[in-house]
């Protein structure tokens, strides 16, 4: 782990506009940079960099955020994995924050367990190149496949030799722990002597890489025509590899997913590496299974837009079906690609340069809803009570579909082709939508365990990638008015807004304290985790001799924390229709004029906070009108009549301006 203080190094030395110049053309525009978004295709640049508060934010896509955001986002890169990017480029040496033993002894045991299977990915790799059998065997058999040197090293592929127990003998003498071998299983336990043994003898061996290049299973394909033995053999799960985690290929794939912004999802090892050969990058395998939910999500990542290829053969499509049905659940935009008889993506990409094959997938994918239509159609032909159930079956994928205008889409297509009147359709569908929302009722609710600010390495491999993916937080009721007072607290939380007469002191109130005094004496917390989280760090900090709010926040070491105080300390925020309708008209920049700054401040932040504890108010009358309705003691209409009176006196504070001297 990276400790504070390092990060704070890297904070200072990465220079947002140094950064981003590794990667765009900026031209100065004034006080702030300009240039062609990387992120999203434009003509006209509307990439903005400021160095003074060390952001970037596009006004086209929305993007934004700090340095080792920019580098996450550009890299898709890990927090963590960014920063140390930037104390790569820096020169700056990473100080590993000191463990508790608990961590220690979790840590310790990941690290032998990767650090095995680097050794046993390079083991292999040696054999492939290095041993007689290897080569004779191991590298022919790749050679007759097509691959060549380059794909064969990139992929890190490797030979198991046919023998016993050679990796685990040599893997021991080495000094790795066997239970570690047997825990990853590379080796299996004999009862007999309790020796181990291989798991993988006499195939080529394909690495497994996390999101992040660690090697975490291999898949090991024979060689031999074996009727007995499977065709493939896996690793099995262990406390870093869950096979429903991992999506073969994601590693080499991500860059590419993100530029193309489509994943092409395959079945196997094989058709990855073919296609990448072959050029086309953003291609992942579900490794034969069906897709899982934490997979779609890690797709989602990237891209929201799928392409899935079958092979030709007819056989495997009706059980694939099913798992689409997953990731329209998901919310993915799903195509669907056919290959001619008898081809897969391995021997088409083997059989066609790049090119023609992009042609290929782009003239011939076709939306999964008409895709499935279609098929169902077919197989239905005449038969009036198959129909019946395709229709049942179709209606089902659509119901899917969470969002309203794409789903009303789809149901209008989908009448169309089953022939069928729009209404009746859309009937079935409604009912299958609140069946569905009844049983999630039923449910549990899942309880939130990921704290909002998790402990930084543990984050690294599933944090947010981007800072765009704040907006998938959960929204809470009041997230409107959270988010203009925590506009103020990023951007001046630290500055004096008023001078307080105590007795003979007199004594300097900061906008941050006066915001958590207010917020306090109601009793109000924040409802939105995020927001909550924040407002602790101001309390923790806001004494602290050099605090500088915006800094503080923009660089905290947890990348939701950071996107957010880079949204609010852009000045695109002010103008943006959430924020201050009523304020809007006096435009905050002309006020940066010291005295009519402190005025509009003066006014501005008591303004925000009377407006959260406003909306508060006028939930909890509401619900006391309603409780009026059925219950009409004495308790009941005190309460409603107090709470009324708490309205008028806030409605009359909000109709006129309030000022702090
Ligand atoms: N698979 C597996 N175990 C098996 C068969 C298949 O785990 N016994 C998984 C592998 O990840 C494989 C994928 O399912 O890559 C697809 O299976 P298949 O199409 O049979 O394999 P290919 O990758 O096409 O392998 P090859 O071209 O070498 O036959
Ligand atoms: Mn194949």
């Amino acid at each position: 782990m990276i400790d504070q203080q390092t990060i704070a190094k890297i904070m200072d030395a990465a220079q947002i506009v140094d950064v981003v110049s590794d990667f765009v053309t900026l031209k100065k525009r004034g006080v702030n940079y300009l240039g062609l978004c990387p992120f999203h295709n434009e003509k006209t640049p509307s990439f903005t960099v400021s160095p003074a508060k060390g952001i970037f934010k596009c006004f086209g896509c929305g993007k934004g955020g700090s340095a080792v955001h920019f580098v996450m986002e550009h890299e898709q890169l890990s927090y963590v994995e960014a920063l140390r990017y930037l104390a790569k480029k820096y020169h700056i040496e990473i100080v590993e924050r000191e463990q508790t033993d608990e961590e220690k002894l979790a840590q310790s045991e990941r690290e032998s367990l990767f650090a095995i299977n680097d050794y046993a990915a390079k083991y292999f790799i040696n054999n492939l190149n290095n041993t007689p059998e290897g080569e004779a065997v191991g590298m022919s058999y790749f050679r007759e496949r097509g691959f060549t040197d380059e794909t064969v090293k990139k992929f890190q592929l490797g030979y198991s030799l046919d023998e016993f127990n050679a990796f685990s003998k040599e893997a021991t003498a080495s000094g790795y722990n066997p239970d570690l071998l047997e825990k990853l299983g590379l080796s299996i336990r004999r009862e007999a002597d309790n020796s181990l043994f291989d798991r993988f003898r006499g195939r080529v061996m394909f690495p497994v890489h996390s999101l992040s290049g660690k090697v975490v299973a291999f898949g090991g394909r024979i060689l031999k025509k074996d009727e007995k033995a499977a065709k493939y053999l896996n690793s099995p799960e262990s406390s870093i590899y869950h096979k429903s985690n991992e999506l073969y290929g994601l590693y080499f794939a991500k860059q590419s997913i993100v530029r193309q912004d489509r994943c092409i999802l395959v079945e196997g090892y094989t058709d990855v590496i073919s296609m990448h050969q072959s050029g086309i990058e953003n291609v992942v395998a579900s490794s034969g299974t069906s897709l899982t939910s934490p997979q779609i999500r890690l797709i989602r990542r990237f891209t929201p837009n799928v392409t899935v290829i079958y092979d030709g053969d007819a056989a495997g499509i009706q059980a694939s079906i099913r798992g689409i049905d997953l990731l329209l659940e998901e919310g993915m935009n799903v195509k669907v690609l056919l290959l001619p008889d008898g081809q897969d993506p391995d021997s088409y990409a083997q059989a066609h340069n790049a090119s023609d094959f992009i042609d290929f997938i782009s003239n011939n994918q076709v939306d999964f809803i008409h895709f499935k239509a279609n098929l169902l159609l077919e197989e239905a032909g005449k038969d009036p009570i198959k129909k019946a159930s395709l229709i049942g079956d179709l209606a089902k994928s659509v119901s899917l579909i969470s969002d309203t205008i794409i789903r009303s889409v789809y149901v209008k297509e989908c009448a169309e082709l089953l022939d069928m009147e729009e209404k009746i359709f859309y009937n079935t569908i409604n009912k299958l939508r609140r069946a569905k929302l009844k049983e999630s009722y039923r449910k549990e609710p899942t309880p939130q365990t990921d704290s909002v600010i998790p402990n930084e390495e543990a984050s690294a491999e599933t944090s947010p990638t981007s800072a765009v993916e704040i907006e998938q937080q959960i929204a809470t009721k009041y997230d409107a008015e959270e988010k203009n007072i925590l506009y103020f607290v990023v951007r001046y939380a630290e500055i004096i807004l008023y001078e307080k007469n105590d007795d003979e002191q007199s004594r300097c109130v900061k906008v941050g304290e006066y915001i958590l005094a207010e917020l306090d004496s109601d009793q109000i917390e924040f409802q939105n985790p995020l927001h909550a989280a924040m407002m602790n760090e101001l309390r923790q900090h806001i004494d602290e001799e050099n605090f500088v709010s915006s800094t503080f926040f923009i660089n905290y070491p947890n990348c939701n924390v950071s996107a957010l105080a880079a949204e609010l300390a852009t000045d695109k925020y002010s103008e943006s229709k959430i924020f201050l309708k009523h304020l809007n008209d006096e435009g905050n920049r002309e006020l940066q004029k010291r005295k009519e700054f402190g005025e509009w401040l003066g006014r501005a932040v008591p303004r925000v906070i009377l407006e959260l504890k406003n909306s508060i108010v006028l939930d909890q009358l509401k619900n006391a009108r309603e409780r009026l309705k059925t219950d009409a003691s004495a308790e009941a209409m005190q309460k409603f009549a107090r709470l009324n009176g708490i309205k008028n006196k806030l409605s009359k504070a909000l109709g006129e301006r309030v000022v702090i001297k």
